[in-house]
């Protein structure tokens, strides 16, 4: 297993990560079902004061613990950091799911993620309002809730559950919604969940079959490429090719039903 910067307080990288999970946790589930106003950033995009203070919280824990490492987070900090720089980075998305959380719907989680010169080597995934943690590290497998998970073992698209969200680029968005609709019913069916760190989450211990994104950002991906590879997953770029946190769209879990997937898909756009 991959060795992991201890803190300057002595907690290890793992504890850190709980540490910031809990909080940020603690801070989304005091804002929950509020109904507090929203700033839009862009259409169905949106931050919310729960965002803001979950990342401030965090920011602040991360600073203190490791003061030499660089921290690229969704709403404040850090977005012209260079992602395939040498050296320690923490990539955070206090809030994923904002949409759902401003809804009223349970379905949005706390993604935090170290790299070592742009690859993922711990990756976290928490969902405070049903209390799952997904966790990785390199070399250790995948944890949920202290159990070890896997990816499915679904071998065709046929037999897959399919998740997939819309994101923020509408003609993306519908590209994909286009393939889906083209492929269909060529699958058992299809979520769409709106929260892409637990789609992600969900792909590495085979609740889907299959999760498909066209357009991420690496505070939405950079925990979930370590938890569906240290699961046993396959997750590659829209032509097959390795993902890095730079990538935008993704195509991940189990890898017979993934490999199926990019062969019915190939050669029609889907981002
Ligand atoms: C978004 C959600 C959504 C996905 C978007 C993400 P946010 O994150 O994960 O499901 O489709 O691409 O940006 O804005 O709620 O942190
Ligand atoms: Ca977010
Ligand atoms: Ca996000």
């Amino acid at each position: 297993m991959v060795e992991l910067p201890t803190s300057v307080s002595g907690k290890s990288a793992e504890e850190v990560a709980r540490r910031c999970a809990q909080e940020a946790g603690r801070i989304i589930m005091a804002h929950f079902g509020r109904h507090e106003p929203m700033i839009a950033k862009g259409r169905g995009n949106f931050v919310t004061d729960a965002d803001l203070a979950a990342e401030h919280a965090v920011l602040d824990l991360l600073r203190h613990e490791y003061p030499q490492h660089v921290i690229l987070s969704e709403e404040t900090a850090n977005h012209g950091v260079d992602l395939s720089a040498e050296g320690w980075l923490w990539v955070v998305d206090p809030l994923d799911g904002t949409h759902n959380f401003s809804q009223g719907i349970p379905y949005f989680a706390f993604n935090i993620a170290l790299c070592r010169d742009g690859e993922p080597v711990l990756g976290l995934t928490y969902a405070p309002a049903t209390g799952e943690e997904f966790l990785a590290r390199k070399g250790g497998g995948l944890t949920v809730n202290g159990q070890m998970g896997r990816v499915s073992g679904t071998p065709s698209l046929k037999q897959s559950v399919l998740g997939m969200d819309l994101g923020y680029d509408d003609a993306r968005a519908a590209h994909l919604i286009a393939l889906l609709a083209e492929l269909w019913p060529g699958m058992q069916s299809v979520r769409v969940m709106g929260s892409a760190a637990l789609g992600l989450a969900y792909a590495a211990c085979g609740r889907y079959d299959v999760f498909v994104h066209h357009f991420l950002y690496p505070w939405d991906i950079a925990a979930g490429i370590l938890l569906v590879r240290e699961a046993g997953g396959l997750i590659v770029g829209r032509d097959g090719e390795p993902v890095s946190i730079r990538s935008q769209g993704v195509v991940a879990g189990s890898p017979a039903a993934v490999q199926d997937f990019l062969r019915l898909a190939q050669g029609k756009p889907w981002r």
